[in-house]
């Protein structure tokens, strides 16, 4: 979503920020857009990629401060016109914008009165000519900044220039802004990897703070106005590979990198005499878990469908109960908050708008939040403040597939830690460690022999549609399947609890309609193989994912196996071909697998 990336010190400003938005890129974008201040304000924006914003610039474009943005339309269409930066009417003052300014209709109704001449449909647009009618008051740019912010309602992360001033002005609500302190120079960006490469020192704004940059000095405050001091955070330099190498696309790099992703997730995490987790970022002991009255998980997309297999792997292994909620729909919903119960927030980016407000409305309520993110020191992360980091590396690609698997393989742990508080015994606990320490070794097995996946492009990619179906642990699987094919490749999809095909989406079959089962050799296989017996009735064609050496194989139009897996891991195997058939469909169809249209990958709006 939104990026922004800025810099104010002794360099040349132009390729530090052209390189900051790159590392931006993977966000997912429209258009983009950089301001370098040089006696004048130099604008360029371009609808498109970084790429198209290069080819327009300038050769050279001297100046030692900036801002660069990538914009995700909210308010105005995708057009040069609404891309950022925006200056304001006199040209005193240029902003950048991340998130979304709800009251924008009147502020810029009021403007129009005052007569100002708006030259964008966004909503960012307001703030800069409110900014610059501040700045006539006292001439200072950190109180018009603030008193322009006390008039808006929303949420920013917001960056302010002005050509009388040598600094930068940030601003935190609700999106992330980073603060980076080099030697003489200073950065800004909405994303904290994107500035590891210049310095590792950072300030994480919260919501409701202001900060004042210049070259060498960052004065903090409130928006109320009360100054604090920098809380440095030192990042860790070894975040990852977030190279392509020599894959031809982050996804497919990805999913490869899922044997050694898990192995980083469950690695000092597990212990083989007790038969049990060990989470040591939760902060519970076992007496704590077994007064444990109920768990609720929130997440979004992907991080729900893992969610929801956390929800039944926690049910069955500590027989107490668990739910999975959609963030977006959870605060709306005045739900009542146990404040005895646990809550976990499931993301992979710890920036997902919607989950960031499901916690806020947690924590209001008096429970607390235990994250399951990626992203050191997140939002999310530190909204929660306890938790477990997933330890996925950099995911880059818009589709998540690395994240996924060690969402579900932290669920796994935790579930297993509060099983052997309750219900759970030393020996089943012993049977689900050996079963996760196999599953890397597993993965790279099935990744060397992958099955007849091309096949199963050919069968998908000119479907109508295509209906994905799993019961039990592997109805949030279909799920998890179907989002990708559907988020990379365009074709419509739907997945369902198998059982309730029959109740609904059994008329949409026709005569080679595609359906694809996910049915390991678990307890529900039998009523799962019913399904697809009655797909395969009405006419449909059967991909049918299952594990090798049973005897269903041959009852599908095309089989794919998997080495066997414990039942309750199976989704860490199952998931696989599910993600080489959405990646390998979407290339045979020439789409951007990477950056999928309309889609970002850390949603930072609700
Ligand atoms: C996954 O492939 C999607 N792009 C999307 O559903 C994603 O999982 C969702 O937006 C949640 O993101 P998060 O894990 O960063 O919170």
């Amino acid at each position: 979503m939104c990026g922004i990336f800025g810099y104010l010190g002794p360099r040349q400003a132009t390729s530090i920020l052209l390189d900051g938005l790159r590392r931006l890129e993977y966000r997912g974008y429209d258009s983009t857009g950089i301001v370098i201040k040089n006696g004048s304000f130099e604008i360029h924006k371009k609808v498109g990629k970084v790429g198209e914003l290069e080819s327009v610039l300038p050769n050279r474009i001297e100046g030692t401060a900036g801002i660069a943005h990538t914009r995700w339309a909210t308010h105005g269409v995708v057009s040069d016109e609404n891309a950022h930066p925006h200056p304001s009417a006199k040209g005193k003052v240029v902003i950048v914008h991340n998130g979304i300014i709800e009251n924008s209709r009147q502020l810029r109704t009021s403007l129009t009165v005052q007569g100002v001449d708006l030259q964008s449909d966004t909503d960012s647009e307001a703030l800069a000519h409110i900014i610059e009618r501040e700045l006539s008051v006292d001439n200072d740019p950190e109180q018009a900044v603030r008193r322009t912010l006390r008039l808006a309602r929303g949420t920013w992360g917001l960056c302010a220039m002005f050509l009388e001033h040598d600094v930068i002005v940030c601003a935190r609500n609700g999106s992330p802004l980073i603060i980076g302190k080099g030697e003489g120079e200073m950065f800004v960006s909405s994303d904290p990897h994107a500035l590891t490469p210049y310095t590792q020192r950072v300030v994480f704004l919260e919501d409701g703070e202001i900060a004042t940059l210049t070259n060498d000095k960052m004065s903090l405050s409130t928006l109320k106005g009360k100054n604090f001091n920098p809380d440095i955070t030192v990042l860790e330099e070894n975040w990852g590979d977030s190279d392509l190498g020599e894959f031809p696309h982050f996804m497919l790099k990805e999913i490869y990198e899922q044997p050694d992703a898990l192995r980083h997730c469950i690695s000092g995490r597990l212990d083989r005499v007790r038969g049990n987790g060990r989470l040591g970022g939760l902060k519970l002991e076992p007496r704590d878990l077994a007064k444990v009255p109920h768990v609720r998980l929130l997440g979004c997309g992907t991080a729900y469908n893992a969610a929801e297999i956390g929800q039944l792997m926690i049910e069955k292994l500590a027989r107490i109960p668990a739910v999975a909620h959609i963030s977006s729909e959870f605060r709306h919903n005045d739900p009542v908050i146990n404040p005895n119960a646990l809550h976990f927030a499931v993301t992979q980016s710890g920036e997902t708008a919607d989950t960031l407000s499901a916690v806020k409305e947690i924590h209001l309520k008096g429970g607390s939040v235990y994250g399951v993110v990626n992203v050191v020191g997140s939002s999310i992360a530190r909204e929660c403040g306890k938790g477990v980091y997933i330890h996925s590396g950099p995911e880059q690609a818009v589709a998540s597939t690395k994240a996924f698997s060690n969402m579900v393989a932290a669920l796994s742990m935790f579930a297993l830690q509060v099983g052997r508080s309750r219900a759970t015994s030393k020996e089943q606990g012993r049977e689900i460690i050996n079963g996760l320490q196999e599953i890397p070794h597993l993965i790279e097995e099935y990744l060397e022999q992958q099955g007849p996946i091309h096949e199963a492009v050919d069968m998908v990619k000119n479907a109508k549609s295509v209906l994905f179906l799993g019961r039990g642990i592997s109805a949030p699987v279909a799920k998890e399947g179907a989002l990708k094919l559907m988020e990379i490749a365009y074709i419509p999809c739907l997945a369902y609890p198998a059982g309730e095909m029959k109740h609904g989406p059994i008329a949409l079959l026709e005569e080679g309609s595609p359906v694809i089962f996910i049915a390991p050799n678990d307890h529900v296989k039998v009523k799962t193989i019913s399904a697809m017996h009655e797909c395969k009735a009405r006419g449909a064609k059967i991909i049918l994912i299952h594990e090798e050496g049973d005897d269903i194989a041959s009852e599908a139009d095309i089989s794919i196996s998997i080495p066997r897996v414990h039942p309750l891991l199976s989704p860490l195997l199952t998931v696989i071909p599910t993600q080489l058939i959405a990646y390998h469909t979407a290339l045979a169809l020439g789409c951007d697998v990477d950056r999928p249209r309309n889609l970002a990958k850390s949603v930072t709006v609700e």
